[in-house]
C-alpha cells in the first residue's frame, strides 16, 4: 500500500473535506494531538495507520457525521462517547447547563440535597455535564431508549461520575410525585414535515430523537404537563425548544400555571430555551 506523510495526506484531499475533520481523523489514527500534526508534518504514516486513515476518509466521503465515525463528540467540558443510537450533542445545547447551574445554586441556599432530572438524556451530555460541575447534587438521567441509556451509562463510567443514576422511562412516568428540584430536557421537537433538516442529519441521526408529532410540540407539551406532578413546589423546568416554538411553549406553560417564565437565547440569538417554575 502507498503511504503518505501527514502533510501529503492533508493536501491531497483538502479540496474535498474540511481541514479540521481531516486533522481529527489523523489525530485518531496516529493517537497524537494536533500540535504533533503541525510539528511532525513530514512523518510518514505506517501501512496500518494509512489504511485506517483511508477507511475514515471513505466514511467522510459517504457524509457520515464525524462524531459517528470517530465515536465521540466534545460537549461542554467533556468528550462524550457517541453511537448512531444517540443524537450528536449540539454546541447550542451547552447553554442549558449554565442555566441549570444558576437555578440550582439559587435553590441550594434553601434546600438540602438537590435533585435534578435530565429527561431524554441520549448520550447523557446534559445530565453528566451538570453532575461533573456539582458533585454534591444527585442527577437522574432517563430516556425511553434502552440503547441510549447504555451509551449514557458508558459515558458515566468513562467520565467517572458517581452522583448519577440512569433509568429507562417514557418521559416522567417512572417517577414519584414532588421529587425533583429541577427538570431539564432537550426533547425531540422538529415537525415531521420540516424541510430544514440537513440531509446527513436525516440519514444518520435517530428519528425518535429529532421528530415530534403535532407540529413538533407533542413531547414538549407532555413534559410540561407531567413535570408539574414530579417537581417540588418552586422547582424549575428548563426545556429546549425549536426556533419558532417559543410562543407556543409559553402558552402551554401559562395554561398549566407555571410562574417565572423566561425565554433564553442561543449563540445565534434564537429563542431556544424556556425556563419556568412550578408555583
Ligand atoms: C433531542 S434528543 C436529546 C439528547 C440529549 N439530551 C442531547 O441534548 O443531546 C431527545 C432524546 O429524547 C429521547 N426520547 C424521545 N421520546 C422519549 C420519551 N417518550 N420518553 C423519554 N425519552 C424520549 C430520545 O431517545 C432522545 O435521546
Amino acid at each position: 500500500m502507498r503511504t503518505h506523510t501527514i502533510r501529503e495526506n492533508i493536501n491531497r484531499v483538502s479540496n474535498n473535506f474540511k481541514r479540521s475533520d481531516l486533522e481529527l481523523c489523523l489525530m485518531n489514527c496516529l493517537k497524537k494531538n494536533r500540535s504533533f500534526l503541525h510539528i511532525e508534518s513530514s512523518y510518514k504514516l505506517t501501512e496500518s495507520e494509512q489504511s485506517n486513515f483511508n477507511s475514515l476518509l471513505e466514511k467522510l466521503d459517504a457524509s457520515i457525521p464525524l462524531a459517528y465515525i470517530l465515536g465521540n463528540q466534545p460537549f461542554y467540558n467533556s468528550n462524550f462517547f457517541i453511537t448512531p443510537d444517540v443524537l450528536i450533542p449540539r454546541p447550542e445545547t451547552e447553554l442549558i447547563i449554565s442555566e441549570v447551574l444558576r437555578a440550582g445554586d439559587l435553590l441550594e441556599n434553601h434546600r438540602n440535597e438537590l435533585r435534578v432530572l435530565d429527561a431524554g438524556t441520549g448520550s447523557g451530555c446534559i445530565g453528566l455535564s451538570i453532575a461533573k460541575e456539582r458533585r454534591d447534587w444527585m442527577i437522574t438521567l432517563s430516556d425511553i431508549s434502552n440503547k441510549a441509556s447504555e451509551v449514557a451509562l458508558k459515558n458515566m463510567k468513562r467520565l467517572n461520575v458517581k452522583n448519577c443514576q440512569i433509568l429507562v422511562s417514557d418521559w416522567l412516568h417512572a417517577f414519584n410525585n414532588s421529587i425533583f428540584d429541577i427538570i431539564v430536557s432537550n426533547p425531540p421537537y422538529i415537525d415531521h414535515s420540516s424541510n430544514l433538516v440537513q440531509e446527513e442529519v436525516l440519514k444518520f441521526e435517530p428519528h425518535d430523537a429529532l421528530f415530534s408529532n403535532n407540529r413538533g410540540i407533542e413531547d414538549i407539551d407532555q413534559i410540561i404537563k407531567s413535570a408539574k406532578r414530579v417537581l417540588k413546589p418552586g422547582g424549575y423546568l428548563i426545556i429546549e425548544n425549536g426556533y419558532d416554538q417559543s410562543n407556543e411553549v409559553i402558552r402551554i406553560l401559562r395554561q398549566e400555571d407555571y410562574g417565572d417564565i423566561k425565554v433564553l437565547m442561543d449563540y445565534n440569538n434564537i429563542s431556544r430555551f424556556t425556563s419556568s417554575r412550578k408555583k
